[in-house]
């Protein structure tokens, strides 16, 4: 892990021009440079860098921020691969943190977990090789279906043998765990080991370690399902991995381009063939995840398809996440009846190779015929395939490439392209409004989901403010605080200095204890270090829920965070320049979190004055007066942000 204080040091070196004149090419005009956009394709220079403050941002497709994130959008580097990258550039030794007990229980415990799966590819492995059952039953499939010996030992392919637990007793002769084997799913609660007569295939990470097995039916068998899978683990996330990643990774980066493919045996026979740059997403439909990983490599996905209509069904529907995370995808579907590998081995490399140069079609032009094909006269089903055409364009996060594509689709479809326009924008904004429920329902889950504070009586929960708005304005306290606290609030205090005097003791009144935690932590960092903390203190946090939130702050995914910032009158990323904008952004978000505290205050106040008996006249007249002074602080601070209270309660 990387330690502050070097982190502290790449962002005092890095300059910003210095960092993407490496990649743009830039003139200077007044105090800022500018050059051609490289993340949206333009003809005049709308990209513009301003070193006095350190920053980039396109005025035309929106993007911004410093130079991590330049690079991190560049490279599609991940935060600490961007950080390594400046500091090898400003020749920065980097110097790591050490990590605390509970990282390095983790890391221990994912250590341990690979150690072991090394330890039953190996056995599988051997099974194959070096025992009569696995050369004559698994090593002669493999061999039939044309892999090569060099290709099974390239893919670490193994055998699992009839017997029940031969796998289980050589891990306990070898001194394994038993429940870390049990952990990784290789064998069962009974004692028997998981996979039993099948072939096996490794699934390996980004880096070429076991993660997980598959383990295939032999021949025409019947027994069971064709494919069985390790579960789950903390090594093993199925929709974060790619089968065959590990190996094609060079070439996606080389020939900037990923093919995509359904099987393991697909990816298989494409790499001996040379075509060494497929990865297969192993049977499901795509994830957002597995995109985010392939962009990391190339920006050019191109997936190829078996040519029955449920291939194709497929097709369009996992694309449209590759779309939404600015892809550019084209889709290759193949002859009736064929997979890759069938087809490959039909045609072999080069015709295979020319095949694909030919009949891979850019996925929005793909669809636009297809519905040309599908609707043929008929003005409904035109209507609907327009809607779901519409539906994809919407999701195109650049948008000049999303006109570019509304145009060519309109001349294609006969029809005005206005329409078409339109069409769009109401997908766009339909898309906004849902993902802004989803993200309210999100939040009410969350609160539904938590164990009420005991301290708050549970009466009163039908006055109190709605769940959202209360958990809503505490996550943004921290949204603020995360993007904004370092910088001046005025002259004499920072954002976080301020915002830390403002909330006093009401940060008792949390309802979300890990936010609150992680306020108080950040609150004892000041006065220790008497300096706001750098970006990765809230990246690498350990709660994974606070390292999740300052991601999706820091790097919001297109239309997910601009709903909300929509409504808040705060379209920082539009905004010409939104480093002024966090002092409004302050003072609103600092109401908004007083606000719905206050709402609080005077409800259970209220509570503890319907409680009192009467006779009870000085108690009574306390809290009399207390109410009146909330109400007129509440009154105070929803004029501040424009609001109108509902009616009070005394
Ligand atoms: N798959 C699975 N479980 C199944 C069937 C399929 O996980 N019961 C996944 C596997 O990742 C498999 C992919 O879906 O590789 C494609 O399925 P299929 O084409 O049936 O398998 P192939 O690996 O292509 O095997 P083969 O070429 O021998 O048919
Ligand atoms: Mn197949």
């Amino acid at each position: 892990m990387i330690s502050p204080s070097t982190i502290r040091q790449i962002m005092d070196a890095v300059r910003i021009e210095e960092v993407v004149g490496d990649f743009v090419n830039l003139k200077r005009r007044g105090n800022n440079l500018f050059g051609l956009c490289p993340f949206h394709s333009e003809k005049t220079p709308s990209f513009s860098v301003a070193p006095s403050k350190n920053i980039f941002k396109c005025f035309g497709c929106g993007r911004g921020g410093d130079a991590v994130h330049f690079i991190m959008e560049h490279e599609h580097y991940t935060y600490p691969e961007a950080l390594r990258y400046l500091a090898a550039k400003y020749n920065i030794t980097i110097e790591e943190r050490e990590p605390s007990p509970e990282e390095r229980e983790a890391a221990q415990k994912e250590e341990s977990l690979y150690i072991v799966n090394e330890f039953a590819l190996r056995f599988f492995q051997q099974q194959l090789f070096e025992t009569r059952e696995g050369q004559t039953i698994g090593l002669s499939y493999f061999k039939e279906r044309g892999f090569s010996e060099e290709t099974i030992r390239r893919f670490g392919l193994g055998y699992a043998p009839k017997a029940g637990n031969s796998l289980l007793q050589a891990a306990r002769s070898a001194g394994y765990k038993e429940e870390l084997l049990l952990e990784l799913g290789l064998i069962t609660q009974h004692q028997r080991d998981f996979f039993r007569e099948r072939v096996i295939f490794p699934i390996f990470n980004l880096t070429g370690k076991p993660m997980a097995f598959a383990g295939r039916l032999l021949g025409q068998q019947t027994r069971g399902p064709k494919y069985i899978n390790s579960p789950e683990s903390p090594i093993y996330d199925k929709s974060r991995s790619l089968y065959g990643i590990s190996l094609a990774q060079r070439s996606i980066r080389k020939q900037s381009e990923c093919l995509l493919v359904e099987g393991y045996t697909d990816v298989i026979s494409l790499h001996q063939a040379g075509l060494d740059r497929a990865v297969a997403s192993s049977g499901t439909s795509l994830t957002s995840n597995q995109v985010q990983f392939i962009r990391r490599f190339s920006p050019n996905l191109t997936i190829l398809y078996d040519g029955d209509s449920a291939g194709i069904q497929a097709a369009v529907r996992g694309l449209n996440i590759a779309l939404e995370q600015d892809l550019n995808v084209k889709v290759a579907i193949l002859p009736e009846g064929e997979d890759p590998d069938s087809y490959l081995r039909k045609v072999g490399p080069a015709e295979f190779e020319s095949w694909l140069q030919e009949k891979a079609t850019d996925f929005i032009l793909f669809k636009t015929e297809r519905l040309l094909e599908k609707a043929q006269g008929d003005p409904i089903k035109k209507t609907q395939g327009i809607r779901e055409l519409s539906e994809s364009l919407a999701l195109l996060p650049d948008p000049l490439k999303r006109a570019m594509y509304v145009k060519e689709a309109a001349r294609r479809l006969e029809m005005e392209e206005q329409n078409l326009v339109d069409e769009v924008n109401r997908q766009i904004k339909k898309r906004l409004q849902q993902l802004e429920r989803q993200r309210k329902n999100k939040a009410r889950q969350k609160e539904a989901d938590r164990p009420q504070a005991d301290t708050r009586p549970t009466t009163q929960a039908p006055q109190t403010p709605s769940p959202d708005t209360a958990q809503n304005s505490e996550t943004e306290l921290l949204r603020l605080l995360i993007l904004h606290g370092n910088k001046a609030y005025d002259e004499t205090q920072s954002v976080a200095q301020y915002a830390f005097s403002q909330i006093g003791s009401l940060l008792d009144l949390f309802q979300d204890q890990q936010l609150k935690n992680t306020l108080l932590e950040l609150w004892e960092y000041l006065q220790k270090h008497q300096s706001f903390p750098p970006t990765e203190y809230f990246l690498s946090h350990p709660q994974s829920g606070i390292s999740q939130l300052a991601r999706h702050f820091l790097f919001p995914d297109w239309g997910e965070m601009s709903p909300e910032w929509e409504k808040r009158g705060i379209l920082l990323i539009t905004q010409e320049t939104p480093e002024q904008n966090h002092h409004k952004d302050c003072d609103k978000t600092l109401a908004h979190f007083l606000l719905t505290k206050y709402h609080e205050l005077i409800q259970q106040n209220q509570q503890r004055i319907q409680q009192t008996p009467p006779q009870a006249a000085e108690e009574l007249e306390k809290y009399m007066l207390v109410q009146h002074h909330l109400l007129e602080k509440r009154k105070e601070l929803a004029e501040k942000l424009g609001l109108v209270v509902p009616g009070n309660r005394l």
